[in-house]
C-alpha cells in the first residue's frame, strides 16, 4: 500500500530518488515522476502498463521554466498560454534536446502544461526538473479524481500519493498542437473549445482515432470502465438487455422509463462543470457494482460537454468493437 498524505516535502524527497508520486491536478490525478530522469519515465510505463509510444505531459510551474525546455513558442502558443496558464490546457511544443526521447515517444515535440492546483504548483515550485506525468490509471481506464483512486489502483506499486482533495474539474486537459499555421485540439477536455476560439479564432478539432494516434488519448477505445457502456436511453435497448444488468448515467433529469434506484445523475442543476467533475467517480462507482451494462446519456454539445461526450462515446466504442 502507498502512503495517502498532504506532505509536500515528503514527495518532493521521493521525486528527487528517481520515484514515482500520485500528485493532484484541477483535471485528474498524475502518476509523477522526475522528467529528465529516463530511468524513472520508465517506470512510469511499467507500473501503467502504458504502451511506449504513447508520450508523456510534461508539467512546469510557470512559463520562464519553457526556456530550458521546448524551442520558440508558435504565435497562438503565447497567446494561449499567457491566457489559460496555469489551467486545463496542454501545449504540443517543439522539444529540446534535455527532454528523453521516452517522455515524448521519439516525438519531435513534448506536450507541456502547468496545472492550475496549488499544491501541484507548491510542488513543482520545490524541484529543480518538471515532472512528467500520465493520468494515474493503468492504461485505458478511467482516470482518477481523487487520492483514494489511486490507491486503488496503483498502491501496491507506488510509495505515495500526494492527496489534494477532489480535482476541481474532473476530466483531463484539452490538448493543443500547431501545424503548418494550423492551430489543432488534439483531444478535447477541461479547457472548452469555445474558451479557446474566443482568444485565437477557429481552431480545427482532430477527429485522428487510429491505431497509431498522434494523442493515444484519442484512442476509441479508452477511458473504459468494466462494464460495455451504451449511448442513450433505455427504450432503445429494452428488448436487448435485462433492466436488472444495467445502470444508468443521466445529464440532468433520470429516464422515466427506468428503475430511479440504478440512476446517477450528473448534475441535477444541468451544470456541465458539475457534470465534468462527477463523470469519471461515476463509472469507478458503477464499476464496483454487479451491474454488467452502463446506458449513458450524452451532455449536449457545447462547453465540457464535447469534453464528456467524446470520454462517454470512446468508452462506448470500447467493447463493443
Ligand atoms: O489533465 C491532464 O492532461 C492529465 C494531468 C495529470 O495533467 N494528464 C493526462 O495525461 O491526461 P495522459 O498521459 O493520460 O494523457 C496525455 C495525452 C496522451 O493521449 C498522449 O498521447 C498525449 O497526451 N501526448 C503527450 N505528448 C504528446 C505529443 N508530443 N504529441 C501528441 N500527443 C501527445
Ligand atoms: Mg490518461
Amino acid at each position: 500500500m502507498s502512503e495517502i498524505g498532504r506532505d509536500i516535502n515528503k514527495a518532493v524527497r521521493f521525486l528527487k530518488r528517481g520515484d514515482l508520486v500520485g500528485i493532484p491536478t484541477e483535471t485528474v490525478y498524475g502518476l509523477a515522476c522526475n522528467a529528465l530522469d529516463t530511468d524513472a519515465v520508465l517506470k512510469i510505463f511499467e507500473v501503467k502498463n502504458r504502451p511506449s509510444f504513447d508520450p508523456l505531459i510534461v508539467h512546469i510551474p510557470n512559463i520562464a521554466r519553457l526556456d530550458k525546455l521546448v524551442y520558440d513558442l508558435p504565435e497562438n502558443a503565447e497567446i494561449l498560454a499567457a491566457a489559460f496558464w496555469p489551467g486545463p490546457l496542454t501545449l504540443l511544443l517543439q522539444k529540446q534536446e534535455c527532454i528523453p526521447d521516452v517522455v515524448t515517444s521519439g516525438l519531435s515535440s513534448v506536450a507541456i502544461r502547468i496545472p492550475d492546483h496549488p499544491m501541484a504548483l507548491e510542488l513543482l515550485k520545490a524541484l529543480d526538473f518538471p515532472l512528467a506525468a500520465p493520468s494515474a490509471n493503468p492504461f485505458g481506464y478511467v482516470s482518477p479524481t481523487l487520492a483514494q483512486h489511486v490507491e486503488d489502483q496503483l498502491g501496491e506499486r507506488i510509495p505515495y500519493v500526494l492527496d489534494g482533495g477532489p480535482c476541481r474539474i474532473g476530466i483531463e486537459s484539452t490538448i493543443i498542437g500547431f501545424h503548418k499555421g494550423k492551430t489543432i485540439i488534439h483531444r478535447l477536455g477541461g479547457m472548452t473549445l469555445e474558451n479557446i476560439e474566443d482568444i485565437v479564432g477557429p481552431v480545427e478539432v482532430s477527429k485522428q482515432s487510429t491505431s497509431r494516434p498522434s494523442a493515444p488519448g484519442m484512442l476509441e477505445s479508452h477511458y473504459a470502465p468494466r462494464q460495455q457502456v451504451f449511448l442513450g436511453s433505455w427504450v432503445q435497448y429494452s428488448d436487448k438487455l435485462t433492466p436488472e444488468s444495467v445502470a444508468m448515467i443521466r445529464f440532468k433529469e433520470p429516464d422515466p422509463e427506468f428503475d430511479m434506484s440504478r440512476q446517477m445523475i450528473l448534475s441535477e442543476t444541468g451544470d456541465l462543470h458539475e457534470a465534468a467533475k462527477n463523470l469519471f467517480s461515476t463509472l469507478r462507482y458503477f464499476d464496483k457494482s454487479s451491474i454488467n451494462y452502463i446506458i449513458a446519456e450524452l451532455m449536449p454539445e457545447k462547453g465540457l460537454g464535447r469534453a464528456i461526450n467524446d470520454r462517454l462515446r470512446r468508452a462506448a466504442a470500447t467493447k463493443s468493437s
